[in-house]
């Protein structure tokens, strides 16, 4: 098929090159002149393991194009929106560019017929409004149809993801849409290394809302876990036991309790807001959403207790944070939990050097008054206290006797349980951990 995707992030660059790597001609537009130069010669603005690599293939073999401007629309089977609905200050999603894009494209069509797909995550009800939008801006011999299709790709893992889904959800009210849908996602639901994948196939609204149920439901699997450690701390049980304890039963299932620092990045933080904002809009309070938002905030302000129990007064210490990206294996920096982290620390008068693997060059724009370094060793020169922030591999095979022969004093708060305790203890570190 031809498919345009209009938006190039994570959801939009990763989708658009599966979707080549499988054979489709696919067109990515985008709005920054410099980006999409860049793009056309295979150099992407975001990291993401293994996606150069598809990307340049595609390019070479002709299957995929970039383009600033919306000329591939008007032969375009499929048209994907993939583009961000970053949160404004009330939690709500900010709709404006979404908007424009499907203006852009109503102008772009030409006659024939044409299925217009939202990737990116909007509020139920979002696409009949696209729907109105095109209606009132397209040709009138251009046909379309509406269709939701949301995203469940992580960052870090986005093409395996992308390639071996849990299911793929498609929201439409046309039978023609559905068809063409379905056809265009056959290959990744039949080639799924899982062959698990399920399709999901329903109205608009459904579709939408799924998408910030799924988000939410994890968001609530992580701040569970870290109630459940915080709890463990204080009464003397083993918190990674006990989750390890409640996730093997299968109704529960393993994945996604580890308990940490809180979660971050740009959708758990956004799209809990943004559910608790659409439930009030329908006068429903998501008091349980709150609360899901509130022990992760006490997840960071917990890092920084923990940080003065060791401690003491914090005023003039030296603290390394190790991990700055909202999780390993991105240079993400969006809501990642080491900005509140270096800002609570900062409050209290530490003197604050990071390092990040691939992050740094984000984290300089969003955290400020720390020192940032280079190079791992480096960074944990003189520390009185070291914090494991993000769980890159780096971390977990660093030479820990090194470090602390480095260390002014050997103090390390592990934020993501990547050390065996008595190990780190062992070789005469001061550790404190999550739950345990
Ligand atoms: C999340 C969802 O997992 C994807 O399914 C969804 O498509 C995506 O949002 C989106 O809406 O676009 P992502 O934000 O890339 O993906 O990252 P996750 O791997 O879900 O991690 C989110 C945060 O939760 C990270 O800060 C991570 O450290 C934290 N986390 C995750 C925990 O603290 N504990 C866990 O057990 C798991």
């Amino acid at each position: 098929m031809i498919v345009t995707f209009i938006g190039h992030g994570y959801v939009g660059l990763v989708t658009a090159a599966v979707f080549a790597d499988l054979g489709n001609e696919v067109h990515v537009v985008g709005h920054t002149p410099e980006k999409i130069e860049n793009l056309k010669k295979g150099i992407i603005p975001i990291f993401e393991p293994g996606l150069t690599e598809m990307v340049k293939r595609n390019i070479e073999s002709q299957r995929l194009f970039f383009s600033l401007d919306y000329s591939s629309v008007s032969s375009s089977d499929v048209v994907f929106i993939a583009v961000g609905t970053p949160p404004q200050k009330t939690g709500d999603a900010e709709l404006e560019t979404v908007y424009e894009v499907a203006k852009e494209v109503a102008k772009s069509l030409k006659g024939g017929y044409t299925v217009v797909v939202t990737k990116s995550t909007v509020p139920p009800g979002t696409n009949k409004k696209i729907a109105r939008i095109i209606d009132e801006n397209k040709p009138t011999d251009a046909e379309f149809d509406i269709a939701s299709a949301p995203e469940f790709l992580r960052e870090g893992t986005a093409i395996n993801d992308t390639l071996n889904p849990d299911r793929v959800v498609i929201g439409t009210e046309s039978d023609k849409a559905q068809q063409i849908l379905v056809s265009l996602h056959d290959s990744l639901l039949k080639g799924s290394e899982s062959g698990q994948g399920q399709l999901v196939t329903t109205n608009l609204e459904t579709a939408e809302l799924i998408k910030y149920a799924s988000n939410s439901f994890l968001a609530t699997k992580i701040s569970f876990s870290n109630a459940i450690a915080k709890l463990s701390e204080l009464c003397g049980a083993d918190g990674l036991k006990v989750l390890e304890g409640i996730g093997l039963d299968r109704r529960v299932g393993k994945d996604f309790l580890s308990p940490g620092v809180g979660y971050g990045g740009s959708c758990f933080p956004k799209d809990v807001k943004a559910l608790v904002s659409i439930a009030a809009d329908y006068g429903y309070d998501f008091t349980l959403l709150d609360q899901v938002e509130g022990i992760n905030s006490q997840a960071k302000r917990d890092v920084v207790r923990k940080a003065r129990g060791m401690l003491g007064e914090l005023h003039e210490k030296s603290v390394t944070l190790l991990g700055l990206a909202f999780k390993p294996n991105t240079d993400d920096m969006r809501d990642a939990p080491s900005i509140d982290i270096a800002a609570l620390l900062r409050k209290e008068g530490a003197r604050i050097k990071v390092y990040d693997p691939e992050a740094l060059e984000n984290a300089k724009k969003v955290i400020k008054d720390v020192e940032f370094s280079t190079d791992l060793y480096e960074a944990v020169k003189g520390a009185d206290l070291v914090i494991i922030i993000t769980e890159w591999n780096e971390f977990k095979e660093a030479d820990l006797s090194k470090i602390k022969s480095l260390m002014k004093s050997p103090n390390i708060i592990d934020g993501r349980n990547i050390y065996n305790p008595q190990e780190v203890k062992d070789l005469g570190f001061t550790y404190i951990g999550v739950g345990r």
